[in-house]
């Protein structure tokens, strides 16, 4: 039985599962290196609750109740009690086994490891612990909150238990799974990434400019964001990483970076987010 949920990173995607278990009432503890990157997740969730209330899907009553489920902390002993915990922590496998070695050793011998990662193996994070068959890949899509997918993630280790709980989990947080095998972009971004890449090379080549590749797929395939739009939402450097890990692992040029995603993450292009990517968002 799932009652208490951790979240460590709490950043876009960790606040956006926050907020659904919250929503789901699921008791939920979020860590954060501090108490401001804690407040700007808590910052999302008002927004998304805002958003929702502006368009009558919620109201004040359940704003309050989503807010009261959720405390922060930045302190990982604090999730030692919990039934699962979700980490979104940055995609990076170093600082991730670091986090799943501690989280081993203060988490109570039943709680669930899952993990947001997009691309990492999961087999690999689960390698650091003494719980592998108690490790599975829950992977969200941004905004969260929207997003009807999560992918349900099984290593080799993974038990059928474990398994049949996070499933069952994900979908009392209102998702439809789909099931992957552990391999570098799961179902979606495998097919996925390799589009944005081939976006950004025709933009590149001088195909057609960012504004009429957008409205291509939109107008002529019903998307509801352009590629290169899409790509300023998701971060561009979350997409080179994506491509990064799965050219290593697939050695296939159709995920190769194009240079110029390259050149704008050196620069500092990195989307929405950093208020420039293919678009110019810092006057929005
Ligand atoms: N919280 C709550 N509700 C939200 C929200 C949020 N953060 N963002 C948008 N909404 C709601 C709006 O209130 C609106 O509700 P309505 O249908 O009742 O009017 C609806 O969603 C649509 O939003 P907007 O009208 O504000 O704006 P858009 O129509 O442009 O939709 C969007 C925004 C939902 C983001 C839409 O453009 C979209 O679906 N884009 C594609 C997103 C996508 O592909 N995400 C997956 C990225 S890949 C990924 O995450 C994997 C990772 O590993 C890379």
């Amino acid at each position: 039985m799932i009652k208490k949920v951790g979240i460590v990173g709490f950043g876009q995607m960790g606040s956006g599962i926050g907020q659904v278990a919250a929503s789901n009432d699921y008791e939920v503890k979020a860590i954060e290196v501090n108490d401001d990157a804690f407040q700007t997740g808590m910052k999302y969730i008002n927004k998304s609750l805002s958003k929702m209330i502006e368009k009558g899907k919620a109201d004040e009553a359940f704003k309050e109740k989503v807010l009261g489920n959720i405390s922060g902390s930045t302190d990982l002993n604090e999730l030692a009690d919990c039934d699962i915990i979700c980490e979104a922590v940055v995609e990076n496998m170093d600082i991730k086994k670091e986090v799943y070695k501690k989280l081993d050793s203060i988490c109570k011998p039943e709680t669930i490891f899952a993990s947001n990662t997009s691309s990492l193996s999961i087999g690999d994070m689960a390698s650091v612990t003494n719980r592998r068959s108690q490790f599975i890949g829950l992977h969200f899509f941004n905004p969260v909150p929207v997003m009807k997918l999560c992918e349900v993630v099984k290593t080799l280790d993974t038990s059928e238990q474990t398994f049949d709980t996070s499933f069952s989990f994900a979908e009392s947080l209102g998702k439809a799974c789909v099931t992957a095998k552990d391999s570098p972009g799961f179902i979606v971004n495998v097919l996925l990434v390799p589009y944005l890449l081939d976006a950004i090379r025709n933009l590149e080549c001088g195909l057609a400019t960012k504004e009429d590749i957008d409205n291509g797929m939109m107008l002529g395939c019903g998307h509801p964001m352009g590629p290169l739009t899409l790509t300023d939402f998701i971060g561009l450097d979350t997409i080179l990483y994506i491509a990064d890990i799965m050219f290593e692992e697939f050695k296939n040029s159709h995920y190769s970076a194009p240079p110029l995603l390259r050149r704008m993450v050196n620069a500092g292009y990195m989307g929405r987010k950093a208020g420039r990517g293919f678009y110019d968002y810092s006057k929005k």
